[in-house]
């Protein structure tokens, strides 16, 4: 076994050798021990645009999940690599959505309320919905642009179908002044649309998924921190359930919360409800400010976790020796759909 020291040293040594040709984007959500040899840090939609930009790359070493490094294939040209450093590193909101549920859900959809829906997606869907949506005339949403492109796909059709994430479906169309009798919610798993209003006033339809991370984050704990710190500012990510999100003071993308720690007067206090490598990051950048997880569990994403620095080591090295492992290829029929999906939401973001 290699100690810590060795590990980066040898990483260090690769990126040297392999200079511009290689480039390493890492999201907010990665641990140290990678975030400190990432050529980008930033949030999905950063780490889309700066990888859609990016042509100098021989090899793309994505530091963050499944579908992220998938986006950057879609982006990225065919002489360009994307790898994973682990291949378990998925993401539990995107594996919510199949593409045979996703088109079972549309049939039913538009048998029930003709074709009068444009699906969007959150970019933490896999390539074949990124692609379904695409062919449909959709766009893909981020969690700093929801808003934006919501409005914009409601003056493209009268109602929109929203992947996979409930949340951020909800807190975003919630914002933007559509009741709650004007959402529905479509169980994938038994195949229903679940609704307490008239159907004809449906306006939303949000896909019943969510992320396990930012479920973890509750009104009780809200409660808690709001009696034992009284001054405690609580910011959370959007894909919080809507009570908790209704019940903090701030509710933002990763990349709002990071500008908001960052612009705090020295010496407030703030509770944070999103991913836990990202807190512990801003606390101890921000050593003025008074931070604590919202959550004491903290909140792990587990499978952002999974690239650790002996997997990144590994994948250089494997590029090092010629034969990259790891490869990410998105099939071409699915990737030309998924950039129409993509280019919609980079033009308006
Ligand atoms: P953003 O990077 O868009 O804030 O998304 C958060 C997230 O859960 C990434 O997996
Ligand atoms: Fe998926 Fe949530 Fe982890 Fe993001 S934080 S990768 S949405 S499980």
């Amino acid at each position: 076994r290699l100690s810590k020291e060795e590990m980066e040293f040898r990483v260090r040594r690769i990126k040297n050798e392999l200079g511009k040709s290689l480039f390493i984007p890492g999201h907010h959500y990665q641990k140290d021990e990678v975030i400190q040899f990432a050529d980008a840090v930033g949030d999905s939609l950063q780490l889309a645009q700066v990888s859609a930009k990016n042509k100098d790359a021989k090899y793309i070493v994505f530091c963050g999940v499944h579908f992220m490094a998938e986006t950057a294939d879609i982006l990225t040209t065919e002489k360009q690599a994307v790898i994973l450093p682990d291949m378990r590193a998925g993401c539990s909101m995107a594996d919510m959505a199949d593409i045979y549920q996703t088109e079972r859900a549309w049939e039913k959809l538009i048998s029930l309320l003709g074709e009068t829906i444009l699906p969007l997606t959150y970019v933490n869907s896999t390539a074949s919905i990124k692609s379904f949506v695409g062919k449909n005339g959709g766009a893909t949403v981020t969690s700093s642009n929801a808003h934006k492109m919501v409005e914009w796909a409601l003056t493209q059709k009268e109602r929109i179908l929203f992947l996979p994430d409930q949340h951020l479906g909800r807190n975003t169309a919630a914002d933007i002044g559509i009741g709650l009798h004007e959402m529905a919610v479509w169980d994938p798993i038994n195949d229903e649309l679940l609704f307490e209003g008239k159907v004809e006033d449906i306006k939303v339809i949000l896909w019943k998924g969510h992320c396990s991370v930012h479920e973890n984050f509750t009104l009780n704990n809200i409660h808690s921190v709001r009696e034992k710190y009284p001054e405690m500012n609580i910011i959370v990510h959007p894909e919080c359930r809507k009570e908790v999100v209704d019940a903090s003071d701030y509710n933002g993308s990763t990349k709002y919360i990071i500008e908001m720690i960052k612009h705090a007067k020295p010496g407030t206090s703030w509770a944070i409800g999103t991913e836990m490598n990202l807190v512990q990051r801003l606390i101890s950048n921000h050593l003025d400010k008074h931070i604590i997880s919202l959550n004491p569990q903290m909140c792990p994403c587990l499978t952002m976790n999974r690239i650790d620095l002996p997997h990144l080591l590994w994948s250089l090295e494997s590029i090092d020796a010629g034969n990259p492992v790891n490869t990410i290829q998105v099939d071409e029929d699915v990737s030309n759909n998924a950039v129409l999906a993509l280019e919609r939401m980079l033009h308006r973001a």
